[in-house]
């Protein structure tokens, strides 16, 4: 018993310094992680591996897999693949041929590997507004509807994904505005911030905000992956190692709330930001590099799997991503970089992603090492700086330097913007900056 509750304390709190205590699972947790574990094992055979590298261990300093926090240790391999070289070797000199050739090389390069590949074809979502109601926050009148958008599911009758929704536009408004969703926790301890919360903020701007509810979408966990949008179009049955993970279908469900937002006439469909923190700062990356509808991101503390380099040795590590309890989020044939390749063999790093999501802007969050050490600030300040010829072949600004900057410089004079403020695991005090910076691209 003592032992199961050991494995069974779930991950979002390693290694970030947070201090809330997990409560013990209870029996319905505990087969969700069997059924996980079973899972992944599946995938595991079916790939031929027969074993993985542990992840860093971001709790116990003196452990001999502890998480590396010496930056002088942290770059194994600097050398990051070329997001401007054609796998035939010729470069790319125009921005034609980053739209034509280039970019669906990276894209297929993620789909295989890294994210999954979405389906072809994926069920309609029919959404429904259940709930219309008067609030006011921050000193602002909003009307705040509640949706839900249900997935076709008669492939697969047993299987049903509603998706919840809610998005609150200032009552005053004189016509369609900027939104800014959110793919938030639920049940989840998540620290308020100091101050105005970010909707309060938004809506004293004159904008709207929206809250995408993920694991409505798909399960955040290796069981729900029967079930879900991913179970839904796979009729019930197991991935096969190129399918879709989590990350892919929350950033899928996201896309279907922006066709929502195309026919809700308060809404300004081409001024929608996306923000998500941690786990949801990788959905939100993924969906601002695979949706280009997206005007802009906020990706927070989205460290492995998201926007950090998986190239580097600072705090989490693809073998961490690789566990049961994360390899949800990836496509199956990521965990043969955490067996017998390396993260070197990705054909593929994060500042491709971001070059992805070229010539949007991209705001790239995270906190100070104290703290938030483990999604590696520098890692993906990194992939940032990476993404940066992309953009410059399109006529936009990069981070403009090379050199990571102190904490709480507001890098933001180009389209790939940067703060790491001193927080720890938390959007919190990047709010007020983003949203400046959203200012920019956004009128009302
Ligand atoms: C864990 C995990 C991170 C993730 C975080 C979260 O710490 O290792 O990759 O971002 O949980 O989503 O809270």
């Amino acid at each position: 018993m003592t032992l199961k509750i050991v494995l069974a304390v779930t991950s979002c709190a390693i290694g970030l310094g947070v201090a809330y205590q997990m409560p013990q699972p209870t029996p319905a947790q505990l087969a969700t992680q069997a059924a996980s574990v079973e899972d992944r094992q599946k995938m595991l055979d079916l790939l031929q591996i027969t074993s993985l590298r542990r992840g860093a261990d971001g709790r116990n300093p003196d452990a001999p897999n502890a998480a590396n926090y010496d930056e002088s240790k942290a770059n194994p391999y600097p050398k990051l693949p070329d997001p401007l070289l054609l796998k035939n070797g010729r470069p790319v000199k125009k921005a034609a041929d980053w739209w034509k050739l280039r970019r669906p090389e990276i894209v297929e390069d993620f789909d295989r590997e890294i994210y999954g590949r979405m389906p072809k074809q994926t069920p309609a979502v029919t959404w429904e507004v259940v709930e219309t109601t008067r609030e006011t926050l921050g000193g602002v009148g909003s009307i705040k509807r509640r949706l839900v958008g249900h997935v076709d599911n008669t492939a697969a009758p047993q299987i049903s994904v509603d998706i919840q929704l809610t998005v609150a536009t200032p009552a005053d408004a004189k016509g369609p505005v900027p939104v800014v969703m959110e793919l938030a926790f639920v049940g989840f301890p998540v620290r308020p911030n100091a101050g105005p919360s970010w909707k309060e903020l938004v809506l004293q701007r004159g904008w709207g905000y929206a809250v995408l509810i993920p694991t409505s979408i798909q399960a955040d966990n290796g069981q729900g992956l029967t079930a879900g949008i991913i179970g839904l179009v796979n009729h019930g049955q197991t991935r096969k190692p190129d399918d879709w993970g989590a990350l892919r279908a929350w950033a899928w469900g996201a896309s279907r709330a922006l066709d929502y937002f195309e026919t809700d006439k308060r809404v300004n469909a081409k001024q929608v930001a996306i923000e998500g923190h941690s786990r949801y700062g990788k959905a939100t990356a993924v969906a601002m590099a695979y949706d280009p509808r997206f005007a802009i991101a906020f990706v927070s503390s989205s460290g492995a799997g998201g926007l950090k380099l998986h190239r580097r040795n600072f705090g989490e590590l693809v073998e961490n991503v690789a566990a049961a309890n994360e390899y949800h989020w990836m496509a199956g044939n990521y965990l043969k970089y955490a067996g017998p390749l390396q993260w070197n063999d990705l054909p593929v790093d994060a500042h491709e992603l971001v070059a992805l999501c070229a010539p949007r802007p991209v705001f790239i969050s995270a906190g100070a090492v104290q703290g938030d050490g483990w999604v590696d600030a520098k890692g993906m300040f990194l992939a940032g700086a990476g993404a940066g010829p992309v953009y410059r072949l399109l006529g936009k600004k990069g981070l403009g330097t090379e050199e990571f900057p102190p904490i709480e410089t507001s890098l933001v004079g180009g389209e790939i913007a940067f703060r790491q403020h001193s927080g720890g695991h938390t959007p919190g005090p990047n709010w007020p900056v983003f949203l400046d910076f959203a200012a920019r691209y956004f009128k009302n």
